[in-house]
C-alpha cells in the first residue's frame, strides 16, 4: 500500500465528509507536521487531473523557520506580519507554493498528439483558459482535501507582494506563475473564515437545469 493509500485508510474520513467539513483555517498551533504525513499529503495532491498531462505544477514546500520567514517576507506586508492578527497564521509550521508553469503547456500542447486542440503555437497569454492555473487550482483542492483528512488543517491564501521576487529568492525559474500559498498545520481554535456571514448559496440559486 502507497503512503497516501495508508494514511486514507487509517484515518478512514470518507470523501464527502472531508468535503463536508474543510474549512479554511487561519489559526495553528506550532506543533509540527509529521514528516510521513506531509509526504502523503504532497503525493495525494499530485495526483491531481492535468491538461495533457502536461503536469506543469512544481510545490515549494517550506519547513525550515529560516525557509518560513523568508517566505513571510516576500509574500506578506511588515505591517501586517507585526500585528497580534498575523501570529495564528505565521505559526503554521509549513507552507506549501504551488508554482505553474506555463511555457510547459505551451510546449505540451504544440506536440503531434495536441494538433487539433487549437491551442498549438498559442503563446500564454492568448490562452482563454489557462490550462497551468486550472492544473494548479485542482492541486490545490486536492491538497486541502488530504489535510482534512489527515486531521490537520490549511489555509489557501493569496500573497501579497511581488511574485517574481518570491521566486527568486527561493531559485525558482523565473516566468512561472504563483497561484497563491497553502498554510498546513494542527489547528488552533477558532481559526475558521471570516467571512461564515455570507450564506452558501443554494444549489436550485446556483444549478441551472436544461437552460440558465
Ligand atoms: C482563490 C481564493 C483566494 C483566497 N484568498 C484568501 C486569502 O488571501 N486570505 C484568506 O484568509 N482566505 C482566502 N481564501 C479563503 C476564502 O475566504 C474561503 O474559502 C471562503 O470564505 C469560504 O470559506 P471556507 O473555505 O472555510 O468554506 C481564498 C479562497 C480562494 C478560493
Amino acid at each position: 500500500m502507497e503512503a497516501a493509500e495508508e494514511m486514507a485508510a487509517g484515518t478512514a474520513v470518507e470523501l464527502t465528509e472531508a468535503i463536508r467539513r474543510r474549512r479554511m483555517q487561519r489559526s495553528f498551533s506550532d506543533a509540527a507536521v509529521d514528516g510521513g504525513v506531509l509526504d502523503s499529503l504532497l503525493a495525494t495532491a499530485l495526483r491531481a487531473p492535468s491538461a495533457g498531462f502536461s503536469q506543469g505544477v512544481d510545490l515549494l514546500v517550506l519547513e525550515e523557520p529560516a525557509s518560513r520567514a523568508l517566505f513571510w517576507s516576500c509574500a506578506s506586508d511588515r505591517a501586517w506580519r507585526d500585528g497580534d492578527g498575523a501570529r495564528a497564521l505565521l505559526a503554521a509550521p509549513v507552507v506549501v507554493v504551488p508554482v505553474a508553469d506555463p511555457d510547459a503547456y505551451v510546449a505540451r500542447y504544440a506536440a503531434p498528439d495536441k494538433a487539433t486542440s487549437g491551442l498549438a503555437g498559442r503563446p500564454a497569454e492568448r490562452w482563454d483558459v489557462p490550462y497551468w492555473t486550472v492544473d494548479a487550482s485542482f492541486v490545490v483542492m486536492q491538497l486541502l482535501l488530504a489535510v482534512t483528512d489527515a486531521g490537520l488543517g490549511a489555509l489557501f491564501f493569496r500573497l501579497h507582494g511581488d511574485p517574481d521576487a518570491l521566486l527568486a529568492a527561493f531559485g525558482a525559474p523565473r516566468g512561472r506563475q504563483v497561484v497563491g500559498a497553502v498554510a498546513i498545520g494542527h489547528a488552533a481554535a477558532a481559526g475558521h473564515s471570516r467571512t461564515r456571514d455570507r450564506r452558501r448559496r443554494p444549489a436550485d440559486e446556483v444549478v441551472h437545469r436544461d437552460r440558465w
